[in-house]
């Protein structure tokens, strides 16, 4: 038996427009209105964020962002911060692949995107995963292990208990080449759960969400989600339709 609830979170990344978002979630509601054994999060653009918290007010799904600014305000243009995010959502995406290869992100900026979302009283999901030359040239455990150690630094335990880690392997997003169940298991338990107890100590550690994400799809999700340090699923591409997500949710149950 696990300890820990599984979480299904839908990075919608950059598709659906404020209607589109709403008709999403008005699909979703009645298909997950039962679900409690599971911790379902949806993630859409920042334009959405305002009609998604109307729409998913009084239901057990869970609104997050996809980004932050560490500032709490000022001259930042274009950029979101913290306390906005606290108004409309209870989650945030920190260090997702995309923005570390695209826009510059950096363990030193997850870190402070990291601390200024705890400061918020915003849960973030903390990504991290290595990249196919890395994977191949085996320095999957350093370098995952390095974007934790740094990412997660400066945070006391009871911070570090707020926190979702998602493992996402850069080659397996939005590949349809999913990490095989045991090799994703063996990087969630061997590599990341070892690092975590050490930092915040064994219970906290031992109680830390690690999610697994990449190419995840309605069919490989229970055999992903049935090892022993998956505790779901961050979900791309099958986010963004009601029967795929759905599915993956009741696949975690
Ligand atoms: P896909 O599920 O589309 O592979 O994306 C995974 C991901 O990047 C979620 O954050």
């Amino acid at each position: 038996m696990k300890t820990r609830k599984p979480m299904v979170a839908g990075n919608w990344k950059m598709n659906k427009t404020p209607t589109e978002a709403r008709d999403l979630i008005r699909g979703l509601l009645p298909e997950l209105k039962d679900v409690e054994a599971v911790d379902v999060v949806v993630c859409p653009p920042f334009v959405c964020l305002g009609v998604a918290s109307v729409e998913l007010a009084g239901s057990k799904i869970a609104l997050g962002a996809q980004n932050l600014h560490w500032q709490a305000s000022g001259a930042y243009t274009g950029e979101i911060s913290a306390g906005m995010l606290k108004e409309l959502c209870q989650y945030v995406i920190i260090g997702h692949s995309e923005r570390r290869a695209m826009f510059g992100e950096t363990d030193e900026s997850v870190n402070k995107k990291v601390l200024a979302a705890l400061a918020a009283g915003l849960k973030p999901i903390v990504c991290v995963g290595e990249t196919f030359d890395e994977n191949q040239a085996g320095k999957t455990a350093e370098v995952v292990g390095r974007m934790v150690w740094e990412g997660l630094k400066n945070l006391d335990a009871e911070q570090a208990a707020l926190i979702v880690v998602a493992y996402e392997p850069v080659w397996a997003i939005g590949t349809g080449l999913a990490a095989t169940p045991e090799g994703a298991n063996s990087v969630h338990k061997d590599v990341i759960r070892p690092i975590l107890r050490e930092m915040f100590g064994a219970e906290v550690g031992d109680g830390m969400r690690i999610l697994y994400g990449g190419s995840v799809t309605a069919a490989n999700a229970a055999e992903l989600f049935a090892q022993s340090d998956i505790d779901g699923g961050l979900i791309g591409g099958a986010s963004l339709k009601v029967e795929s997500f759905t599915a993956i949710v009741k696949a975690a149950l």
